[in-house]
Formats: structure tokens, C-alpha cells, sequence
């Protein structure tokens, strides 16, 4: 890959946003979105999702565009567009279809070029989908043949956000390629941005179900932990000490029971289950994960009201503070939030309900919840935000005298509730 030859980012979210940028460091990058506004906010510095801040926006060897001409003439095309579910759980690839269609029409204006232009694809997507859906997209708009006049590629994203220890820079990236060709080269361009090297998978299908099976394995993982929290609860039996009296064994793998939300962990195993339909196999073990996990808010639901029944209250007379409204900790996002379900299932059933999370403009601030005399009947800890963990004391003094707090994330050292009246549950 030329120095001078550019890429162009195709989807400027999460993903491609901070790829763009890594990217920018080693190549003359353009960022494209279909959305001018976002490109309008890019340009003046602001990045809505509050990952990257203004002076690193304004990189020399970068630069936005909302005009699909910015396309042509690209070496290399990476697409980061958005691959969610429908309402009846089916992959919905709209967005994949648009931005494919998109790389054709460009490749029919300009055809003819020094090398094979390659589309490297990095939305989480089924084993096949690059190859047999994405791929003769581009040929039917751009007339080209596939594999020969145009290659294609795919590259997992497996950054953590909100995790400042797993960025591109520091995790393994799996690449793949159509051709030995493609592989090289797609290696060579993230060789240069992910430090911690690439990892050639065999072929572009094995590297899109690395991808989604990584994060099968979390959902189950998870399910697994919240089934057991609750079996355990019932019993009378606290969960916590379990896993850390089980995590003595050298092979067991602990993991935080909690609500799964969000766009990946939640969405992803529905892909391989939809997959694993066209060849005939109906996934058992990931939709049961999937369906416990979803149930997983009802239960935590449920759990409050009982607790705050048992202190001698009644819900409907209760007031409750639900922290955190994210889908997970140190992040803007709220999509897919089971915070938010949290929130919304209470409010039938308490008196009142204040939620507050640092990323979202609501009723309370800050200064507002922990300088003010109120307190609470219940208070529930939902996402674990490193501001709440160093407000972790102050969020106890939240609580009135016998009433119930709830962690959902693993805040609450037993130290800081010693001391206190409050009724406790951890998941
Ligand atoms: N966010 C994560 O933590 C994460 C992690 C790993 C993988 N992924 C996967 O990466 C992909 C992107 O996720 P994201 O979180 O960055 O999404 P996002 O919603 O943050 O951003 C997607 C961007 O793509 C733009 N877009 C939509 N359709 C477009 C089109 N046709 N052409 C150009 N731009 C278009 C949108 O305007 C938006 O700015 C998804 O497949 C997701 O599953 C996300």
C-alpha cells in the first residue's frame, strides 16, 4: 500500500471514527458518513459520542465528507456502518446493503485504477455475509468483476470502549483477505495502526465467526453467571462469595453477572443463530443465553420490589434512584440500555422513580444528588461509572435509614456498607 494512496472510512460511529484516526497517523484518510450532520460536527471538532476530543479531530492527513465522490479513486475502502437486528431478531443489513451499493457506484466511475482497490469490511456481520451478500452488491452497481477487478476484505472490531487498557492500539486485530494479495496488504495497513500486530485468520468467513463467536461466548458466559446469581439468591446462598470461593479452581472462568445491553453482545449471537438457520441448524444453546439475558431486568426488577417490600414499605409508595442509564460503564451510549428498562419497569410500580448518569442531561446533576438533603427508599447501582465507584460512599448516604441498596456492577466494597443501616443486595 502506497503512502500517498488514500482510505476512506465508510461510517464514522464508535468504530469508525477512532479507526479513521489511527489510520490518518500512517495515510492520507478521508471519514465519510451519510450523516452531514455528524459530519458538520466533526468538522467544527465535536464528536457527539464523546470518544475523541476536539484537537485530535483536526489531524492534517484527515478529513470528513458527506459526498460519496470522496470514494473515488480510493485504494483501500473500510466499511464501519451499523449492523443491527430487526424487531423479529433478524440480522438487518440496510445499512450494509446502502454502503455496498455505495463502493459500487463509486468503482463504476472510476474503473480503472494502478492496483485492486480493496473493501475491507469491519461491521460485525454472519460467516458469509462479506463474501455473498456485500460483495456482489459492489459488482452488480459497479459492472466489475468480483475478485478480480475489486478484492475484498474483513476486519473484526474488538475494541472496548470506555476501557482505556483495550484500544486498537493495544489488542490483537484479525485480518483477512479474499486472495493472498488482499490479506498481505490488508495486514500490511493495519499492521501500522494496531501495535500490538495482526493475526491472519485463513480465510474472510473464519474471521467474521471469530468475531461473532466472541461474543456468543460473553452473552453465554454472562447468562450463565446471572442464572446462578439467581438460583443462588433463592437459595439464600450470596453469589459473590460463590464465584470467588469456585475462581480458587485454576480452570474456572469467572464472570460479573449484570444486564447486557447495548449493540453487540445482545445483537451478535442472533447473526450466528440466523446463520446457523440457512444451513439447516436451529441454534439451542445461544438462544437460551440470549433469552435468559433478556429476562434478566424482570428478575432484577422483581428482586427491588421484594426488597423494598421486605423492609416493611410498600413499592408503590417508594421512592427509587436507579445510577446509571448508559448500557454500560464510561460511555455515552444508551443504546439498547437494560438500565433504561430498569428504570422504565419500576416507574409502574414505585411512586417514583430519579434516575441520573453522568452522560446524560436529566432533572438531577451532580451537585444536585450528593449535596441535597434527599434520600431514597431504594437506590439502585445499574452501571458501574468510574465516577459512581469513587462516589461509592456518598451513594450509600443516598439510601434512608433501613431502606435498600442494589448493586448491579460490582461497586460496593464490603467496607463501605459495613457501617451502614441499608438492606444490601449484590448481583
Ligand atoms: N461500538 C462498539 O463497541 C462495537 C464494537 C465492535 C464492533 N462493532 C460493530 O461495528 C459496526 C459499527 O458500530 P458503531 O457502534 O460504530 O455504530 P454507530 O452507530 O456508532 O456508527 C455508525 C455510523 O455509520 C453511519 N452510517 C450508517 N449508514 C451509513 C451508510 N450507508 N454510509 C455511511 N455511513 C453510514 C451512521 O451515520 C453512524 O455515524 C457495527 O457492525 C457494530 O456491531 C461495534
Amino acid at each position: 500500500m502506497s503512502e500517498s494512496k488514500q482510505i476512506v472510512v465508510v461510517g464514522l460511529g464508535y468504530v469508525g471514527l477512532p479507526l479513521a484516526l489511527a489510520l490518518a497517523g500512517e495515510f492520507p484518510t478521508v471519514g465519510f458518513d451519510s450523516d452531514p450532520v455528524r459530519i458538520e460536527q466533526l468538522v467544527d471538532g465535536f464528536d457527539r459520542n464523546l470518544e475523541i476530543e476536539s484537537q485530535l479531530l483536526s489531524k492534517n492527513n484527515l478529513s470528513f465528507s458527506s459526498d460519496e465522490s470522496v470514494l473515488d479513486g480510493a485504494e483501500m475502502v473500510v466499511v464501519t456502518v451499523p449492523t443491527p437486528v430487526t424487531d423479529d431478531k433478524r440480522p438487518d443489513l440496510s445499512m450494509l446493503e446502502r454502503a455496498s451499493a455505495m463502493v459500487g457506484r463509486s468503482l463504476e466511475r472510476n474503473p480503472v485504477r494502478n492496483s485492486v482497490p480493496i473493501i475491507v469490511y469491519e461491521s460485525t456481520t454472519y460467516p458469509g455475509c462479506t463474501e455473498e451478500f456485500c460483495g456482489p452488491i459492489i459488482a452488480q452497481e459497479s459492472g466489475l468483476q468480483l475478485g478480480i477487478d475489486f478484492l475484498l476484505g474483513y476486519s473484526p472490531e474488538r475494541t472496548n470502549f470506555g476501557d482505556a487498557e483495550h484500544t486498537l492500539e493495544s489488542i490483537t486485530k484479525v485480518v483477512s483477505g479474499q486472495t493472498d494479495y488482499a490479506s498481505e496488504k490488508i495486514a500490511e495497513v493495519y499492521g501500522k495502526i494496531a501495535k500490538a500486530g495482526v493475526h491472519r485468520a485463513s480465510g474472510i468467513k473464519v474471521a467474521e465467526a471469530a468475531k461473532v463467536i466472541e461474543n456468543v461466548q460473553r452473552d453465554l458466559n454472562i447468562a450463565l453467571f446471572n442464572e446462578a446469581a439467581m438460583i443462588f439468591d433463592r437459595m439464600g446462598i450470596n453469589s459473590a462469595s460463590v464465584f470467588e470461593a469456585a475462581g480458587t479452581k485454576w480452570n474456572f472462568q469467572r464472570y460479573q453477572p449484570g444486564l447486557v445491553g447495548g449493540h453487540c453482545i445482545p445483537v451478535d449471537p442472533y447473526y450466528l443463530t440466523y446463520a446457523a438457520e440457512q444451513v439447516s441448524y436451529d441454534a439451542k444453546v445461544i438462544l437460551a443465553g440470549r433469552r435468559f439475558n433478556e429476562e434478566m431486568v424482570n428478575l432484577v426488577a422483581d428482586k427491588v420490589t421484594t426488597m423494598i417490600e421486605s423492609t416493611g414499605r410498600l413499592a408503590s409508595e417508594s421512592s427509587v434512584l436507579v445510577l446509571g442509564q448508559t448500557f454500560k460503564a464510561n460511555v455515552a451510549d444508551f443504546r439498547n440500555s437494560k438500565a433504561k428498562t430498569l428504570y422504565s419497569i419500576l416507574l409502574g410500580s414505585c411512586r417514583s422513580v430519579d434516575s441520573y448518569d453522568p452522560y446524560e442531561d436529566t432533572s438531577l446533576s451532580n451537585d444536585h444528588l450528593f449535596e441535597s438533603d434527599v434520600k431514597y427508599d431504594a437506590v439502585i447501582l445499574a452501571v458501574g461509572h468510574g465516577q459512581f465507584i469513587t462516589s461509592a460512599r456518598k451513594i450509600v448516604d443516598l439510601v434512608e435509614s433501613n431502606g435498600v441498596l442494589v448493586d448491579l456492577a460490582d461497586v460496593f466494597a464490603p467496607e463501605i456498607i459495613s457501617n451502614s443501616d441499608v438492606n444490601f443486595w449484590k448481583l
